[in-house]
């Protein structure tokens, strides 16, 4: 137990579930976690939650186009994310998602709260809408040419080559990135949260909160543009939360996703009935509340969520801590030179353990970048993890198991270098407090040397050749293992893993932070196995070859998000098909109902050919079709595959129609 035993309630943002864990995304997960752990191994109650951010247009959209629900779409990658942060020995108290009954329940009642105070008033706005696909569009679906510099194709909030910021509407030639039409624009009514007024108690909250001065440099500078109300609503359709006493008003993703931390706190109370939700949450509890986020989300967690806390009469963040960006050997992370990881793919081929290593050895409490720069990776993971570190224990373990049973001393040669290890203790501690990591790592390190050296010194391989001296020989291997354990204990948050193989070696139960501080003696320890191998150039060189593979190779950088990689085009099952049956489709212009035979079933599949093709022409050719394509319901009935035609549409376009020979169910390589 510490002195004094704290309350702490630890979040990391709320990953967006519509794509897979990168090694981006692990940075912050990591961090959390070495934090939470640490909290956990100084004996205070530290819980760390989280959730799948699952609501907004872009999950909306994707699951559109995938033909699946959200929820379908969310749930899968919400899989991917939980599996990738176990490995990565992530321990949450809780996962949960804002797609759930509790986080509707609390957006519920923060919303009439903020009501109740007045903060929430309604006002009619413009906005570019795409009729062809019946909805309002977000500045990001909407592109065109910069009203400043006139560059070709801009985003509808800012401009990529001048830095300027407008809205859609101000786009010169706008284009809905949806359909390629030309939106309109629309009045709505909207809802609007009053921040404007909320600039003394923010200010107030920012000198309790002891942010980082970035951030706070950051929110000085928000103060000074002068804070504007926050449209907190999304006109249907739009996958999230329905506005209480409106027909087709939603809650924007991030008025729900930051109550998310709320919800997924209280359904970890609903399951455990030693916390008390109220302890956390109300205003006024004395537990701590930390955010751990990203540099480009401080806005969301610096001004609207504790504004918004705050006037629903809920306790405000105890501090918010952001970090920066991952960086691969210098550059923004790239499909192209491989760079572009995957979590899988780096578990695929390295030790977890190595990242969350790295990552601390990088770590301190600013919004910087961290590079990750692989052969600095290999460098520091094999000198300072194989090299220093598990080489103290492998360098006295088997001495002690071999030539005295397993049996440590009674006493150690040189108690001033031990107190020497746990004399640091306290300093380390503060630095893993601050999230000062990488200081702690140096700490670390310096102190494996000092034990290695100690060893070089004292060559217990030279003196056990000396039978006299044999009790020497298990006094320094006793020694040496205390100062290994030391340094294990100190680094259990960071590679738990590691730490938990060493105390399993030591023959120990359990650790906390003061056991650094005292030796074990006149115990018996285990056999040892190698706790670590070294990192090999080739694991990190096939990491990078997957990550090319996986991704495809695009000609230039920016057309990156526009490829498929070869794992995705192996999904794509495509078959030779039949035609059975072909015939018009009432009251569709385009439309003709073609049934399939793809040599194990029979499909019905709407194919837009009718200007191309007449249906009777059809029958009885074949053609090459996407039998895995999730069956789609249409106006007309449900679509249970795709045909392949290509050419610019209309009259001209052309079945991809395979030679003579070809037989249903046949399987295009
Ligand atoms: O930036 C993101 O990926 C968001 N999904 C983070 C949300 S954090 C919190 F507010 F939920
Ligand atoms: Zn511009």
């Amino acid at each position: 137990m510490p002195d004094k035993q704290r309350k702490i309630l630890v979040t990391s943002a709320l990953p967006y579930v519509n794509g897979s864990p990168h090694m981006g995304h692990m940075i912050e997960y990591i961090q959390t976690d070495i934090w939470v752990r640490f909290q956990k191994l100084r004996g205070h109650n530290c819980i760390y939650v989280c959730a799948s951010d699952a609501h907004g247009t872009p999950i909306m959209l994707k699951a559109r186009e995938l033909g699946i629900t959200p929820e379908q779409l969310t749930e899968g990658f919400s899989k991917e994310f939980i599996a990738d942060f176990d490995d990565f020995g992530i321990e949450f108290d809780n996962f949960h998602t804002t797609h759930s009954p509790e986080n509707e329940a609390v957006v519920g009642t923060i919303y009439s709260a903020l009501r109740e105070s007045g903060d929430i008033y309604t006002r009619t706005i413009e906005q570019s809408y795409d009729e062809k696909e019946g909805m309002f569009l977000p500045d990001r679906f909407v592109r065109g040419t910069c009203p400043r510099c006139k560059t070709e194709d801009q985003y509808g909030d800012a401009c990529e080559n001048c830095g300027a910021t407008y809205s859609p509407e101000d786009l010169i030639d706008p284009v809905s990135v949806l359909s390629g039409t030309t939106p309109v624009t629309r009045e709505s009514e909207h809802y609007f949260f009053k921040l404007s007024e909320y600039e003394e108690r923010l200010r107030n909250w920012m000198s309790d909160a002891t942010l980082d001065k970035n951030v706070v440099a950051k929110l000085d500078e928000w103060f000074e543009a002068g804070l504007r109300d926050w449209d907190i609503s999304r006109d249907a359709p739009y996958f999230g939360f329905q506005i209480p006493g409106t027909e087709d008003k939603y809650f924007y993703v991030w008025l729900d996703a930051p109550v998310g931390y709320i919800a997924s706190f209280r359904n970890l109370c609903d399951r455990d009935g030693s916390l008390n939700f109220d302890d956390y949450w109300s205003e006024g509890s004395d537990a701590e509340v930390y955010h751990f986020i990203g540099k480009d989300i401080m806005y969301f967690h610096t001004l609207f969520w504790p504004a918004v806390l705050h006037g629903a009469g809920f306790r405000t963040p105890t501090s918010v801590y952001a970090h920066g960006f991952l960086t691969i050997n210098g550059q923004k992370m790239s499909k192209s030179r491989g760079t572009f990881i995957k979590a899988r793919t780096y578990l695929d081929n390295l030790n977890p353990q190595f990242l969350r290593y790295y990552y601390a050895a990088k770590l301190g409490p600013t919004i910087e970048d961290i590079d990750l720069n692989f052969e600095d990776f290999i460098a520091r993971v094999n000198s300072d993890l194989v090299g220093k570190l598990i080489n103290i224990a492998s360098r006295c373990a088997g001495f002690i198991s071999k030539r005295f049973d397993g049996q440590l001393s009674d006493s150690i040669p040189d108690p001033a270098l031990f107190a020497e290890f746990a004399e640091v203790s306290e300093i380390i501690a503060q630095h893993f407090e601050r999230r000062e990591f990488s200081k702690a790592m140096r700490q670390v390190m310096a102190l494996a040397d000092k034990a290695n050296r100690y060893i070089d010194e004292n060559k217990p391989w030279v003196t056990i050749k000396d039978e006299n001296r044999s009790d020497e020989v298990q006094l320094v291997c006793t020694q040496g293992l205390n100062m290994f354990r030391s340094l294990m204990v100190y680094l259990t948050p960071v590679i738990p893993a590691v730490a938990e193989g060493a105390r399993a070696f030591l023959g120990e139960e359990s650790w906390c932070w003061k056991d650094a501080s005292t030796p074990l003696l006149g115990t018996k320890i285990n056999k040892f196995k190698p706790l670590l191998t070294r990192v090999e150039a080739e694991h990190v060189q096939a990491l990078v070859l997957q990550s090319q593979e996986s991704t495809s190779v695009p000609k230039d950088d920016s057309n990156d998000d526009d490829m498929i990689s070869i794992d995705d085009f192996m999904k794509v099952d495509l078959r030779i098909a039949r035609i059975e049956k072909a015939e018009p489709v009432e009251d569709a212009d385009k439309l003709l109902a073609l049934t399939l035979n793809v040599g194990d079933s029979t499909r019905n599949v709407f194919a837009g050919i009718k200007a191309a093709y007449d249906p009777e022409s059809l029958v009885g050719r074949h053609v090459i079709v996407v039998a895995n394509l999730a069956p789609r319901k249409m106006r007309f009935g449900v679509s249970e595959g795709m045909v392949l035609a290509a050419g610019p549409g209309g009259e001209d376009i052309f079945l991809l129609s395979p030679d003579d020979g070809a037989k249903a169910g046949m399987r295009v390589k």
